[in-house]
């Protein structure tokens, strides 16, 4: 029996009758087979793996062209559930070259359907698995695509799709290619660390021990300008019926894997042969609580950014975690924003839009636990009129300390009151929400703005509390549409534009103000919203000013990547003066049923001195 993983003569592999098809001409060097539709016969491989919908070959040679796969999946149930067949057997199949996606938004997976088998020869070989980095090319650790421009985030989205281009395969260069190159293949994956928390599937997102860039000290990758790792991985459901754990965190090490690279539900997967083994955590179990605490007075105000996932009354639990972190984590800093600030009554849907009760529970919950009284401000939606869950009524609001700060010259706008910057500078309403009745903002969070001082009346300051519109719908960085969509981009430019129009306002009156911005932006810093805000406002990023290194700025994580969509921008005045900030990581570290909201705190201390 000899080895069936040595690189075969290219020239032999092509030599197949016209109609006995090597795997090598099936798979052809791009994405979509040169025989899709057609029905070939005298296909044969080694069986490498079997899950309960197919089989898996491998050609008995290899190619020695690194862009064609040497394996195929076998669609069919009949054939799976072939207790004759099993892995090391060479079978000679028959069937129809299929090209398969679920939705349109996703990649076709190469597949042999309707699988007929003419011969099997028993025990053949076991084929060995290709060491990903080590047999293989080293995974590309920036580009996705060729068809991405050099930019997986560049604005307009969907110029092209994989299926109509069809692009030749460079495993070398582009990450959804490399994976491509090796569709169908069994692979193993050498030191695996978690970069990601398992789906509600138990999905979890891995590297292994080639290089990686963005590796952050927990040891998951931040997405950062032009580089959202490609060279990631998600493990699936294990092929032998057993199940991967729900429970594991960013930086679980396990046992090397080895199992079958697909396509699937919009990402290139490994299906491992059997369930995950864990082998470590990354240490500590929970990130040190913030090191800012405020010094009480101008030269050092603390303020803290928190997006608290639907907060709503009733949910004890929610509210008594919630309060433990702003106390515990956060060291109740003087000025809080929050957002995600529900109603008295919570997703019940019945037009209550009033959230005294909701804060209020919240400022009581600190002060039990702390002794520490907030204060808090904010202004009512519209019912039904500002997105997120029904009948929730989300918004934006302020908590802030009584005994440091308060709003200056309180004078609430309504609803529908478009706020307005007055010579002094100072604000029509105080608090007041942006441009309320744009389009920009239909179905959408109104940011807040407000005006402060210190207890002594000669420090101001004014903040803008935002949660611009989320990313629901946008289509995976590893799907068909290149650059992938990002929704809804356009509109959230115009959000940020208008949100920065309204800061220049101010610091055009007073170069000097001191301006805080702070929210859950739901965008990366290095996409059009945000390019769009710093350039119209005059702002300038809190990470920068702090020095936070690019690696570590993240307070979310989503699939692959660690990514910062909550955002602090501060004007120059404070800028200058000298900033300290940290991101305390304290949801995106724990396990998901340990998580109190799926995004990270940020506290920052700053100088608001005149
Ligand atoms: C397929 O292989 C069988 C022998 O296993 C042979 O008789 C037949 O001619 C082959 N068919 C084609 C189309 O190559
Ligand atoms: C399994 O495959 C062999 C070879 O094609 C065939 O003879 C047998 O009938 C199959 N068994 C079932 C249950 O389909
Ligand atoms: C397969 O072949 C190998 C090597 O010849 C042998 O050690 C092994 O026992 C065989 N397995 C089965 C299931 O027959
Ligand atoms: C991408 O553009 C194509 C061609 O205009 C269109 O058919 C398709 O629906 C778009 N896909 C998405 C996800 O927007
Ligand atoms: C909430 O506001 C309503 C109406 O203004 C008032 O009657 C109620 O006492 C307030 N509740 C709390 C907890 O502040
Ligand atoms: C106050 O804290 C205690 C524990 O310290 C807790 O049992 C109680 O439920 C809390 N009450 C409120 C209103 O949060
Ligand atoms: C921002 O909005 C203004 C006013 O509508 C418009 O003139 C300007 O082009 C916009 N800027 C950007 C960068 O979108
Ligand atoms: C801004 O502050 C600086 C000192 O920090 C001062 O020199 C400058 O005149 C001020 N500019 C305005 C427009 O007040």
């Amino acid at each position: 029996m000899k080895s069936a993983s040595v690189c075969g003569l290219c020239a032999s592999l092509l030599a197949a009758t016209a109609s006995a098809l090597t795997i090598q001409e099936i798979n052809g060097n791009r994405y979509l087979s040169p025989y899709n539709g057609q029905e070939v016969t005298n296909v044969t491989g080694i069986v490498t793996a079997k899950s309960s919908a197919g089989v898996y070959i491998r050609s008995v040679r290899r190619s020695c062209d690194r862009r064609v796969s040497d394996a195929l999946y076998l669609y069919g149930s009949q054939l799976a559930g072939n207790a004759s067949i099993a892995v090391g057997d060479k079978i000679t199949v028959d069937g129809k070259v299929t090209e398969y996606r679920s939705t349109d938004a996703y990649l076709y997976l190469t597949e042999l359907s309707f699988p007929v088998v003419r011969a099997i020869t028993k025990n053949v070989t076991q084929i060995k698995p290709l060491v990903i980095g080590k047999d293989t090319y080293k995974p590309p650790t920036e580009q996705f695509s060729s068809l991405d421009g050099g930019d997986v985030f560049a604005v307009p989205n969907n110029k092209t799709q994989i299926s109509v281009a069809n692009p030749v395969l460079d495993p070398e260069h582009y990450g959804m290619d490399f994976w491509e190159s090796l569709s169908g293949e069994l692979v193993t994956v050498r030191a695996p660390v978690a970069i990601s928390k398992p789906s509600k599937y138990g999905e979890t997102w891995v590297v292994g021990d080639w290089p990686t860039t963005g590796k952050n000290g927990r040891g998951g990758l931040t997405l950062s300008d032009k580089d959202a790792n490609p060279e990631s991985v998600i493990i699936g459901r294990p092929l032998d019926g057993t199940s991967n754990l729900k429970s594991y965190k960013i930086g679980d090490k396990f046992q090397d894997i080895t199992g079958i690279v697909t396509y699937q539900f919009g990402f290139y997967y490994i299906l491992p042969t059997t369930k995950l083994a864990l082998t470590g955590s990354a240490e500590p179990t929970l990130p040190p609580p913030t090191s800012l605490t405020s010094d009480g007075t101008c030269s050092g105000i603390t303020v803290g950014d928190y997006n608290i996932e639907n907060f709503a009354p009733s949910n004890t639990k929610h509210v008594s975690n919630v309060a433990g972190h702003i106390y515990n984590y956060l060291k109740t800093p003087d000025i809080l924003f929050v957002q995600e600030v529900q109603d008295n009554t919570g997703p019940t849907d019945n037009g209550v839009v009033d959230a005294n009760v909701t804060l209020s529970t919240l400022t009581a919950a600190i002060k039990n636990i702390s002794g520490v009284e907030y204060a808090f401000a904010s202004v009512d939606p519209l019912d039904k009129q500002d997105g997120g869950q029904p009948g929730g009524n989300i918004r934006v609001a302020y908590l802030y300390r009584s005994d440091v700060l308060r709003l200056r010259k309180p004078n609430p706008g309504g609803s529908l009151d478009a706020n307005a910057v007055l010579d002094g500078p100072t604000l029509k309403y105080n608090p007041g929400r942006i441009d309320p009745t744009n389009p920009a903002w239909t179905s959408s969070r109104k940011p807040l703005v407000a005006e402060w001082e210190t207890l002594d009346g000669k420090n101001n300051f004014f903040t803008v509390n935002v949660h611009w519109e989320s990313k629901g719908g946008s289509t995976s960085l590893q799907g068909d549409v290149r650059p992938p969509v990002n929704l809804p981009v356009e509109k959230r430019t115009q959000q940020a534009n208008i949100t920065a129009t309204f800061i220049a306002d101010i610091l055009e009156k007073d170069p000097n103000a001191s301006v805080i911005m702070a929210g859950d932006c739901n965008e990366f810093s290095v996409v059009l919203p945000i390019i769009t805000f710093e350039q119209v406002s005059g702002m300038v990023d809190l990470d920068v000013a702090a020095g936070i290194p690019v690696t570590e700025r993240y307070t979310y994580t989503f699939a692959n990547d660690m990514e910062e969509i909550d955002h602090t921008f501060i004007s120059p005045a404070i800028a200058r003066k000298g900033v300290k900030a940290e991101h305390i990581h304290i949801n995106t570290w724990v396990s998901f049923d340990d998580a109190v909201s799926d995004h990270d705190p940020t506290v920052a201390k700053l100088n608001l001195c005149k």
